[in-house]
């Protein structure tokens, strides 16, 4: 008997040997160490011998189980340090390469022509302030000197946030531009004091909403950057100069600008200012329209009205506003011919600026 467990084992340690796979591993433990194997036969078959003949065989045959179940042990850990030894060696990591580089991101078209307005407007001394996009109608229009009935506050050019039914005396909306921020601006401002409050300079951008039809050159949302300018003595030749200034930085030192007049509810006298067409140089063509010349804004001098909504006595205090659309900007920059561009989110565009 005593003969035979060696043999099991020299068999058994001999066929470990060449084992080169976890997997091959198993196998030789099932046929090994298994329930059905030689050494569990022996255990099996101590029943069948003599008294004394059974401590000595279950000893020794014991003593194979755990020098089995030990070489096997140490099997498994070669095996895996080699594994790991040959996957460092495979998958080794160079150093020396250059490390992949991150995609940059980039500001959206509009956000770059946002930050050159701020740019040139800080240089003027404007400050940003920054208002709200879910206004009241009274904010929105009424204050601004709207007149009751006028088009604007239709269901055709304003988001409600309301149904019809319960939306009140003084309905919540979209704003529509960012005028409103006008009052917002200038009661915050007056209110910190008793009389003559200093003058106030600042541009209002963000953004406006319209319910309208949407084609290549208008959205239902878009950014507007709004100005203000309230103080003593401030007059129409101030705004010009200020506007002026801004189209030259803004399009180029031979930018040339014309004011037209025009109407806004809020502004008394107002204008639009166009810019020479960056395209035709003025002489007219598919951009301009053969006008030779592009609107960039509306302006004018902020009416008695909306000064005084403001907490400005207009006896005392003038000033002038205007309105511009950062996209349409954007558009004449750019040569961009469609303003749903801005919105689509496609990479194919965007990457371009
Ligand atoms: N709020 C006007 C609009 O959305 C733009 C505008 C025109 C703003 C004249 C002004 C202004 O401040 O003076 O069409």
């Amino acid at each position: 008997m005593q003969e035979k467990l060696e043999k099991i084992k020299q068999e058994a340690l001999d066929s470990l040997e060449s084992i080169k796979e976890k997997d091959a591993l198993e196998k030789w433990h099932t046929i090994y160490l298994g329930r059905n194997s030689a050494v569990m036969e022996v255990f099996k078959s101590l029943g069948t011998l003599s008294k004394e003949e059974k401590p000595l065989v279950g000893k020794a045959a014991n003593l194979v189980k755990v020098a089995l179940e030990a070489a096997s042990q140490a099997k498994e850990a070669i095996l895996e340090a080699q594994q790991i030894s040959e996957s460092l060696s495979k998958e080794k990591i160079d150093i020396t390469l250059p490390g992949r580089r991150a995609v940059r991101g980039r500001l959206h078209p509009t956000n770059q022509t946002l930050r050159e307005i701020y740019r040139i407007f800080g240089d003027m001394g404007f400050q940003i302030y920054r208002s709200r996009e879910v206004e009241t109608d009274l904010m929105n229009f009424q204050l601004l000197n709207f007149p009751p009935h006028h088009p604007a506050r239709d269901m055709q050019d304003t988001f409600f946030i309301r149904s019809e039914e319960d939306r009140g005396e003084n309905p919540l909306l979209l704003r529509t531009h960012t005028s409103p921020g006008q009052i917002h601006a200038m009661r915050e401002h007056t209110s910190k004091y008793q009389e003559d409050p200093p003058p106030v300079r600042i541009i209002l951008p963000g953004m406006c909403y319209r319910y309208e039809q949407i084609t290549s050159r208008s959205e239902v949302q878009f950014n507007q950057v709004e100005g203000l300018a309230v103080g003593k003595g401030i007059t129409f030749q101030d705004l010009k100069g200020t506007l002026s200034n801004f189209a030259r930085r803004m399009f180029g030192q031979a930018a040339k600008t014309r004011f037209r007049a025009s109407h806004f509810p809020f502004t008394e006298p107002s204008a639009e200012m166009d810019v020479g067409c960056f395209l035709c140089g003025g002489k007219g063509c598919s951009v301009c329209k053969e006008a030779g010349w592009l609107e960039i804004l509306g302006c004018g001098m902020v009416h008695p009205i909306v000064l005084e909504n403001g907490g400005f006595d207009p006896e005392l205090y003038s000033g002038f506003a205007f309105g511009m659309g950062p996209e349409r900007i954007t558009m004449m920059r750019h040569h961009i011919e469609d303003i749903r561009y801005f919105w689509t989110n496609d990479l194919r565009f965007l990457e371009q600026f």
